[in-house]
């Protein structure tokens, strides 16, 4: 199981290496390290997924997978390696430790038939050359709230306001029924929920109040930061949405509706929104809402195959893909992808390509959240047939596009 670097060693951590692993962790980020964190996130840290390189005693790297499902265009659910804690210690940046902790990641993944996975990063330009591409686009969102009024506004009632503990027992399954046809959601253990709301610790809050938790029935919910604010002796504060989730578009209304009418605030922010965000088309003034790019989910097709035989397609076709893929290179070839209304299949092939492609950019269109086009002109990908790019982009298209709401 382990893995020399001359004279380093790469391998899980065992249960008593678990506090030092995650003291690395914190570290690496320039985090102060908790007690606390490292109690919570013992029961979503799988330690046989871990990885941590030693130098002596001391751990100088880290890593870590935490299991998900991905739902796919489609509505399939596919196994997802979440990747996580990924840092190494200044003192032994640059020497490759980040190239030996991901390749070995990848064959771990591949060992156990996952077809994908996932991660965010700190830096764009980290991952790309190990085939994370950034399939799900976010927007980050601010309003001033004299300008926050919908075109059609509606009819107010049916929110409540819970507490940690209730807002724990209510919201999983809101969340859930809209993670099963949401193209790029990712499913939530009950231990993931447990650390996301079953505490909330000074360090969180970056200034800002302790939680709130708004459900409308089992139609959708919001969950958010207050933070008190005044200017000039008027209200200055801001209200941050830490997620908004909704099963139908009047509940989406509603609960944006509710998020505007909270009194003394000034601004509503939000974080990691749909690339097809409706709010935009919900107010009376779109100008005033600023928008910015948010922070994608990079996803990696581990098996390029099952990962394209899987998910279903907008509309039958048949292309030839030339893939390029150094970490993984068992997925590089020709692979011909045949999609009909009853599935699709994936094969290697000898046919000429329609399109050449790395991983990378394969990736970054998988789940329909950017086209092929819009990758072609940006020139990081060859089409060798007249309309390979018309019938790519019109296969993968996916509605709505893909999603997910939350860092891991
Ligand atoms: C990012 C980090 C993990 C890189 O680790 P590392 O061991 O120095 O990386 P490696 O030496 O294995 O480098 C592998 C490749 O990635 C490149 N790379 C490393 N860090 C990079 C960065 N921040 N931006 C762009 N490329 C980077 C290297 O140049 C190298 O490229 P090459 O293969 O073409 O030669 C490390 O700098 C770190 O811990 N940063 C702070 C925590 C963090 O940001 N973690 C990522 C969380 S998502």
């Amino acid at each position: 199981m382990t893995d020399a670097i001359e004279h380093l060693v790469l391998r899980p951590v065992t249960a008593a290496e678990y506090t030092a692993w995650f003291s690395a962790v914190s570290r690496q980020f320039g985090e102060d390290v908790h007690e606390d964190d490292i109690a919570a996130y013992r029961d979503v840290t799988k330690l046989d997924r871990t990885l941590a390189v030693f130098d002596g005693d001391e751990i100088v790297a880290t890593a870590t997978i935490d299991s998900f499902d991905m739902t796919l265009p489609g509505g399939r659910q596919a196994p997802c390696a979440g990747v996580t804690a990924v840092g190494v210690r200044t003192t032994h940046r640059r020497q490759g430790l980040l190239r030996r902790m991901m390749l070995r990641q990848l064959a771990d993944i591949r060992e156990r038939d996952e077809p994908l996975a996932a991660l965010l990063a700190s830096e764009s330009g980290i991952y790309g050359r190990f085939g994370y591409g950034p399939s799900t686009p976010t927007l980050t969102l601010a309003i001033d709230r004299p300008w926050a009024r919908l075109a059609r506004p509606v009819e107010p009632g049916g929110i409540r306001l819970l507490d940690a503990d209730t807002a724990l027992a209510e919201l999983p399954a809101v969340y859930e029924r809209v993670q099963r046809s949401q193209p790029g959601m990712l499913t939530r253990t009950p231990a993931r929920w447990q650390l996301w709301l079953g505490r909330d610790p000074d360090h969180y809050r970056d200034g800002y109040s302790a939680r709130y938790h708004a459900l409308l029935g089992d139609r959708g919910y919001v969950v958010y930061r207050l933070k008190d604010d005044w200017r000039d002796n008027a209200p200055a504060g801001r209200l941050r949405v830490l997620e908004l989730v909704a099963a139908d578009p009047e509940a989406a209304a509603a609960l944006w509706q509710y998020c505007f009418s909270v009194d003394l605030v000034a601004t509503v922010e939000a974080e990691m929104r749909p690339a097809d965000e409706p709010l935009v088309h919900l107010l009376v003034e779109p100008l005033r809402l600023r928008v910015g790019a948010g922070e994608p989910l990079y996803t990696r097709l581990v098996s390029v195959p099952d990962a394209l035989r899987t998910r279903a397609y907008a509309a039958a076709g048949s292309l030839v893909f030339d893939v390029r893929d150094d970490a993984c290179p068992w997925n590089a070839g020709r692979w011909r992808l045949e999609a009909t209304p009853d599935g699709a299949t994936c094969e290697p092939t000898q046919a000429s390509a329609d399109l050449s492609l790395d991983v990378v950019e394969l990736a970054t269109a998988y789940l329909g959240g950017v086209r092929f086009s819009r990758l072609a002109r940006a020139r990081r990908l060859d089409a060798h047939t007249g309309d390979a790019l018309a019938t790519a982009d019109a296969m993968f298209a996916t509605d709505p596009l893909p999603w997910n709401p939350f860092s891991f």
